[in-house]
């Protein structure tokens, strides 16, 4: 029987994943199917339950059910307990095991298809929802000299920042940027998904920035004022696959390669 796996979310219509699973199983000879699964907002439990028992041997978790799925594990890969969320989750016998992808598609795609240098770079991270924290410890971990996680709502970026004791990181509003400049802008704020910009004093990017906005495949308000300023700017289409990759040597045990399937998705 094919192995069946599935995006759980809400909504999830719009989702590329089914798509980019389908490359990949093709591409590397794997026999999958892979659904895309609306659940409704106090169903994520019984959705998952449900395909599980129908054979499922994996998911993965999107908005807004990232932290219950976390909840939902019986262990857990080191990089989603640091991120408090997860957003791929695996059936094995002992109960399901959850990962957290996001942090490590990011990083990929900086690093090996953007061909940038981390270690060492000032970053501002903008916002400080689930999408901030899931990539929040990877940065971390690359070495950087210093997050600024600024967001509208301060309280939260306190918030987030304290989840990282001892680590170079501050935490502000916008406001209080004036004066700061960065060598990677990552916007993890939903902003762009309403066209609204972020109020990013001028003179964040330094010079040589890359801006990286975490949306994909919009032109957004915050990627235009980037490149206004003179940064490289890029949307999140590289995240969404690498992010996929690892979800998907996580099940399979086998990486695919994503330059094909990126290409292909930048295209269309
Ligand atoms: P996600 O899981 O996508 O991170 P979230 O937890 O709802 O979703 O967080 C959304 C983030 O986008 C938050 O940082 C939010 O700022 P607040 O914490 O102040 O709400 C940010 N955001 C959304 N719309 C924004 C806007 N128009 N301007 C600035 N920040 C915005």
């Amino acid at each position: 029987m094919t192995d069946r796996y599935a995006v759980i979310g809400n909504p999830v219509a719009h989702s590329e994943s089914p798509w980019i699973h389908a490359r990949f199983a093709r591409a590397t000879g794997q026999d999958i199917e892979y659904l895309r699964i609306e659940a409704p907002r106090d169903g994520f439990a019984p959705a998952l339950q449900e395909f599980r028992a129908a054979g499922g041997r994996g998911a993965n978790v999107t908005l807004p059910f990232k932290e219950e799925a976390l909840r939902r594990c019986a262990s857990l890969s080191t990089r989603a307990r640091a991120a408090g969320t997860a957003n791929t989750l695996r059936f094995d016998e002992g109960g399901i095991w959850g990962d957290n992808t996001d942090g490590a598609g990011l990083m990929r795609d900086l690093v090996v298809n953007l061909g940038r240098r981390i270690a060492g770079a000032r970053v501002l991270l903008a916002g400080a929802g689930g999408a901030a924290q899931g990539v929040l410890g990877a940065l971390l971990e690359a070495g950087v000299a210093r997050i600024v996680i600024a967001n509208r709502t301060v309280a939260r970026a306190v918030a987030l920042a304290a989840r990282h004791p001892g680590a170079p990181l501050a935490a502000c509003g916008y406001g209080e940027l004036a004066g700061e400049s960065f060598d990677l802008v990552i916007n993890a704020t939903s902003a762009g998904l309403e066209g609204a910009a972020l109020p990013l004093p001028a003179g964040v990017f330094a010079r040589g920035a890359l801006a990286y906005d975490m949306v994909y495949g919009r032109h957004t308000p915050f990627l235009a004022a980037a490149r206004a300023a003179g940064a490289a700017a890029h949307d999140g289409s590289g995240m969404l696959v690498e992010q996929a990759a690892e979800s998907f040597l996580a099940w399979r045990g086998v990486r695919p390669d994503t330059a094909p399937v990126l290409a292909e998705l930048r295209a269309a």
